[in-house]
């Protein structure tokens, strides 16, 4: 997969190329990342890339010319590359960016990322050249290469060969509509006595992965119940959320053994939870 990034600080992009998953990833050619500077489209001695925006106001506005040039060089060395790259504009307008939509991008042979600086960009070349716009929260950063890299980590660990643990990705948040279960390594207790759950010590592999889902269910319930509401339930789910609603979860002795075990609580205030458990039911 193939990123081009349309960047007034390519040096950011460090923090993407120097180490952890994305720098091996990028280092091994599952993902490669080439950085194009807008300045170095422009064409008077200053270098010029923004200027006062019409109509006045503060700030200033990205010029459209040294970005449309900028984003045809790309397209043009990506597409040498066999990569028919489409072009995404960073911005707190954009739509704001799911774990489903960032497997769709993952999907794509190649994107150029356009990071935006100061006020933004001239709105026309938003128009002529931009095919999506992506938003990564409903807060303002001051550019686009935060966003720009954060998209870049999220697709890039999805790629085969990213993480060490092929799948290992897949248990994680938001991967299949759930939150994650707990997790614990060593030492199996604590100083202040706190205990990991004795299921994960009893090297029942069938236990332990209906502990892991009954946990997500649980956590979702507790602190995103909203993910759960579009949810085409199985049976096992059903009657995992039925029992968290009536005040407890199932759990067997195994489960617990040794282990300090949470009280239920209700979703926190504010959390809209659905009316009833009977609009999840599964068809099947
Ligand atoms: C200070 S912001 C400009 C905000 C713009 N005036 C507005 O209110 O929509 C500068 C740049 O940061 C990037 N940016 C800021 N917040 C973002 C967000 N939540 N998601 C994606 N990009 C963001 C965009 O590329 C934007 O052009």
């Amino acid at each position: 997969m193939r990123f081009d990034v349309i960047s007034l600080f390519p040096e950011q992009f460090r923090i993407l190329t120097q180490e952890g998953v994305v720098a091996r990833a990028l280092g091994r050619g599952i993902a490669t990342l080439r950085l194009w500077n807008p300045r170095d489209f422009t064409h008077d001695p200053h270098r010029t890339v923004d200027d006062r925006p019409y109509g006045g106001g503060p700030g200033m506005v990205m010029k459209a010319p040294p970005l449309h040039d900028a984003i045809r060089a790309a397209r043009v060395a990506a597409e040498a590359a066999g990569c028919r790259s489409r072009v995404a504009y960073l911005s707190p307008q954009g739509r704001p960016l799911s774990q489903a939509d960032i497997g769709r991008i993952a999907d794509a042979d190649g994107w150029i990322l356009l990071a935006g600086r100061y006020e933004g960009v001239d709105e026309r070349l938003l128009e002529a050249d931009v095919d999506e716009e992506w938003s990564i929260g409903d807060y303002v950063l001051s550019g686009g290469e935060l966003p720009a890299m954060v998209v870049m980590d999220a697709v890039i660990r999805l790629l085969p060969g990213a993480l060490g643990h092929a799948g290992s990705a897949l248990a994680d948040s938001h991967m299949d509509g759930l939150l994650d279960c707990p997790h614990y390594t060593r030492p199996e207790t604590l100083d202040d006595g706190r205990r990991v759950p004795g299921v994960l010590l009893s090297g029942d592999h069938a236990a332990i992965a209906r502990w892991r889902k009954r946990q997500a269910l649980e956590r979702t319930w507790q602190r995103r119940p909203d993910l759960l509401a579009g949810r085409d339930l199985s049976k096992d789910e059903q009657a995992v959320l039925d029992a968290l609603e009536a005040g407890a979860a199932p759990r067997d002795s195994a489960e617990t053994s040794g282990a300090t075990v949470r009280q239920l609580t209700q979703p926190p205030d504010g959390v809209e939870r659905p009316e009833s458990s009977d609009q999840h039911r599964s068809q099947d």
